[in-house]
Order: C-alpha cells, then sequence, then structure tokens
C-alpha cells in the first residue's frame, strides 16, 4: 500500500508536526510501505492527491490547517482514507470553547471559563474583570481558542496582567478563553479507537521546572514522566473514564490524547482533546503506548489500520 504522509504545514506547531511527520515515515518504511511525504506549506495538496495513486493519507499535521477538519475535508472530497477524528470531531476539538460547552453538557468535568471575542473586547471592560472575580477567582488560565502545545498560554496571578495576557492570546486567535487554573497534578489519558476505543494508562507529567509550556513539552529533560500514574485507584478510574466520555461526546475516531489536570483532593477535570497528539521523541502517547508493550511502530500501523474501519 502507499501511505501519504502529511505534515508540517501552516501552523504555529509546524516545527512539532514536522518532527511527527518524521518519525512515523521511518516506522512506516519499517514496516515496508511505499510512503509519500506531503507538506501543505509547500506542495499543492489537492494535485498531489490526485496526481499519485494513495491508499490512505496519515495526516501528521498539528494545530491549525490539518488538526482541525481543513485537511480531513480535502481528503473526504478525494475519497482518500486517512487516520484519526473526522471532520467534526477534528473541528470540535481544537475549539476548546466548544469542545468545554460540550463536556459540561455531559457532565464532564472541566475548569470553569469564561470566552471572549476579539470584537467584543475591551481594555476597560470592567464587567469582564469582575465576571473573572466572581465566577473564576485568581489565578486563571489564558489561552488562545484554537491552538496547540500552550503557544499564547498565560497563567495568571494578578488582576494586573490580566489585559495583557488577554491580548496576547488574541493574537493566536479572534476568540480567546479565561478558565479557572487547577491547582494540582497534570495527566494525559490516550486512546486508540473509535466509539470503543481503549483506554491507554494514563501518564502524570512533571515539569522540572515552572510550567508545562511549549519548551518544557519539546526539551529533552525538562519533564519527566510517569507511566502509569501514580494516582489511587478510584482517581485513575475516574480519569479514565473521563477520557473516554470526552473522546466520545467529540466523536473522536482512530486515536486522541485527553489531557487533565487532577486537584490535590483527587478531582480530575478535563482540559481539552488533541486528536492528533504528538508522535516526537519526547511525546506522550507513544509513552502511554509502550507502557502496555505497543511499541512505536506498532502503534503507527494500529492508527494506520483504524484509518480503513
Ligand atoms: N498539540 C501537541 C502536538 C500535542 O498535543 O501533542
Ligand atoms: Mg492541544
Amino acid at each position: 500500500k502507499t501511505i501519504a504522509v502529511i505534515r508540517g504545514g501552516k501552523s504555529k506547531e509546524r516545527e512539532v508536526s514536522l518532527k511527527t511527520g518524521k518519525a512515523i515515515l521511518a516506522a512506516l518504511k519499517k514496516q515496508g510501505f511505499q510512503t509519500i511525504d506531503l507538506d501543505p506549506a509547500n506542495d499543492d495538496l489537492y494535485q498531489a492527491l490526485s496526481a499519485e495513486k494513495i491508499d490512505v493519507a496519515f495526516i501528521a499535521l498539528h494545530g491549525r490547517f490539518g488538526e482541525d477538519g481543513t485537511i480531513q475535508g480535502l481528503l473526504e472530497l478525494k475519497g482518500i482514507p486517512y487516520t484519526g477524528s473526522g471532520v467534526l470531531a477534528s473541528s470540535l476539538a481544537m475549539d476548546k470553547v466548544t469542545s468545554k460547552r460540550l463536556f459540561k453538557q455531559i457532565e464532564v468535568t472541566t475548569p470553569q471559563f469564561i470566552s471572549v471575542s476579539k470584537k467584543d473586547f475591551k481594555e476597560e471592560d470592567e464587567q469582564l474583570k469582575s465576571d473573572i472575580r466572581k465566577e473564576l477567582k485568581l489565578p486563571v488560565v489564558i489561552k488562545p481558542a484554537l491552538e496547540g502545545s500552550s503557544i499564547g498560554l498565560s497563567i495568571v496571578e494578578e488582576e494586573e496582567k490580566l489585559i495583557d495576557s488577554i491580548e496576547n492570546a488574541f493574537k493566536y486567535d479572534r476568540e480567546v478563553l479565561i478558565e479557572e487554573y487547577i491547582p494540582g497534578r497534570e495527566i494525559t489519558v490516550g486512546l486508540l479507537g473509535d466509539e470503543d476505543p481503549m483506554v491507554l494508562p494514563i501518564i502524570e507529567i512533571m515539569p522540572q521546572e515552572g510550567v508545562y509550556d511549549f519548551e518544557a513539552k519539546y526539551t529533552k529533560g525538562m519533564t519527566k514522566f510517569d507511566v502509569p500514574a501514580n494516582l489511587n485507584e478510584q482517581v485513575y478510574n475516574q480519569a479514565q473514564q473521563l477520557a473516554l466520555q470526552a473522546h466520545q461526546v467529540l466523536k473522536c475516531s482512530g486515536v486522541s490524547r485527553v489531557d487533565l489536570r487532577v486537584t490535590p483532593q483527587g478531582k480530575p477535570y478535563v482540559l481539552e482533546v488533541n486528536t492528533i497528539p504528538g508522535m516526537t521523541e519526547t511525546s506522550l502517547l507513544p509513552q502511554a503506548a509502550a507502557a502496555i508493550g505497543i511499541d512505536f511502530q506498532e502503534l503507527v500501523v494500529r492508527i494506520l489500520k483504524l484509518a480503513l474501519n
């Protein structure tokens, strides 16, 4: 079979995607697949997908113009099967505000939040500040609605820094999410499959200093990981259950990775779902799979096979 690996792209996570794609290309070649390496930033994707005989597309893009349903739509039009979630799930998961509304609807615990759009945002917005004080309390986490890898994210402890942080997040998107900060531990849960996916062991993420930001995510040694996470059984099961519900409510398929935080009292909160989790050397999903004996090559092949379901 011929597999087109689509990587790179135009998002802020381009460099991460190139690495994810490189690892996937290597794994597929080792398994004897023919591969075509495509980058939507350089190649005319529509033409390339028409010119070549492609059996499956392996989408290794992160962030906008790739993880968000756009490339998925193009592949639907071309009739080419592809890895991971479909158009709807991809775009729902990319939008953190819409995802959280759906989580709330099925009572998947997620931090309290307010969203603000660029058009409604005014620097002197006393109403917004008072809503944040009343509904969320400081510290809060500020994120662009549509980004990954903690791009544009800040944790705000003092009210004076609120506006600057919101404005910074607006550099990346027209909508900003202001979320209650959940103290405690950071964990992530990988899922493999469609409606009834396999739930992988939980990984605890332990940044060696500060927060798990872009640098800590992609610099070797800056973060330590514990798989399976050392949580009490009830909390562990509950976190896996929430991750499963989050994957299902967004209608994800193939693969996903759900990020959560757990309070010191043991209450898990779902932050977001990543429909194309990183597959670089320091990435989480491959570590979770390895913990139950699924090595990187097998993981890639499983994701590929799920695309043909
Ligand atoms: N957005 C990055 C690639 C991840 O979630 O792994
Ligand atoms: Mg993400």
